[in-house]
């Protein structure tokens, strides 16, 4: 693909599609971008995208999509707690939203649709570490992923609509959303321990989860725009090992100097004990992760001292 070439990112305002639109930025892509601002930042969608700021469920974002040789779909509701207390919104903006950045790219004649499904799709399987094929979801939020894989499918088969579905375990690094109602745990973290707090750890901190740092996710985004062996195909992106609750607690806590111990409350209902991708079929066409989880807490502390809390100091 050409490195002059015009992207569009959906969910742009978001934690990886911010990361992402620098990255091509950077690549010398022309970029385009779509966040109706529900959950995103505006002030982090960097300088020289042009945003628009729309909901994918309108026909308005149609004419964005002409021209455009290859689209990020990353909009999404996808905090697990809030898409089960709203079933219905789940679907609207996860399923409905989906299908139509699919026909926008399907009426535009968009080159490739790069799309985030999710790691919680494993949700009920019980194989360590989890293949593409253990489809299991089961909360509201893993369903709702579900519906743009086989509507992808569709698309694929009936439009010739080239796609390629990322299913990401836990990505972390900087712009994480810790604004949602249970955010995420680095960043968590990582606020309340240069804020001096205690920070809380749900059940016994011993749940374990694979994380990728941003910037390796988007080297395998990047990678899905000109190979062509990624075309109908799903691909997880973890790092391959996993690290308990309480581990990234001390790792932050070891990196920060701090000795303040966290509070323990009741388990999350519906959470997994563990996650840990199989990134075989990622790594099979070369990529791999190569962001060490010192250097990607490291990237992330600065990040939150520099643009979070400076206001505080
Ligand atoms: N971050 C992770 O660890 C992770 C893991 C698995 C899957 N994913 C998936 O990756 C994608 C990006 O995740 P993220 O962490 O950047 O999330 P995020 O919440 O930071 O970004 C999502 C963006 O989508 C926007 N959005 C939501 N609904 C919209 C709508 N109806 N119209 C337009 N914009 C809308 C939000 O305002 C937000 O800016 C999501 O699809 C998510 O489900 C993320």
């Amino acid at each position: 693909m050409s490195r002059n070439g015009k992207i569009l990112i959906t969910g742009v305002a978001g934690f990886i599609g911010s990361n992402l639109a620098d990255r091509l930025l950077k690549e010398g892509f022309e970029v385009v971008g779509i966040d109706n601002l529900v959950y995103g930042v505006k002030e982090q969608i960097p300088e020289g995208v042009d945003f628009h700021q729309l909901d994918i469920r309108s026909r308005d974002i149609y004419p964005l999509f002409e021209g455009v040789e290859a689209v990020y779909h990353l909009a999404a509701k996808n905090c697990i707690s809030d898409c089960q207390i709203d079933p219905l919104e789940t679907s609207d903006i996860n399923v409905t939203g989906t299908v139509n950045v699919f026909e926008a790219s399907r009426r535009g004649q968009v080159g490739k649709v790069i799309y985030a499904e999710s790691s919680a799709l494993y949700e009920g399987s019980q194989v360590l570490p989890t293949p593409e094929s253990e489809v299991h979801p089961q909360s509201f939020y893993a369903v709702s992923k579900l519906a743009g894989m086989v509507f992808a499918e569709a698309y694929q088969r009936f439009f010739g609509l080239r796609t390629t579905a990322l299913r990401y375990f836990c990505v972390y690094g900087p712009r994480q959303d810790y604004r949602r109602t249970i955010p995420p745990v680095m960043s968590a973290f990582i606020i309340n321990l240069l804020q001096g707090k205690q920070p809380t750890i749900y059940g016994t901190g011993e749940k374990r989860r694979d994380f990728i740092y941003v910037d390796d996710v988007n080297d395998f985004h990047l990678q899905c725009l000109d190979d062509r062996r990624t075309d109908g195909q799903v691909y997880n992106l973890g790092s391959g090992r996993n690290y308990s609750v309480r581990e990234i607690y001390e790792a932050i806590a070891q990196l920060l100097n701090t000795n303040i111990e966290p509070i323990y409350k009741p388990d999350l209902p519906g959470e997994a004990q563990e996650s840990l991708g199989n990134i075989t079929a990622a790594k099979q066409l070369g990529w791999s992760p190569k962001v060490s989880l010192e250097e990607g807490l490291q990237n992330s502390i600065d990040y939150i001292k520099a643009c979070i809390l400076s206001d505080d100091e």
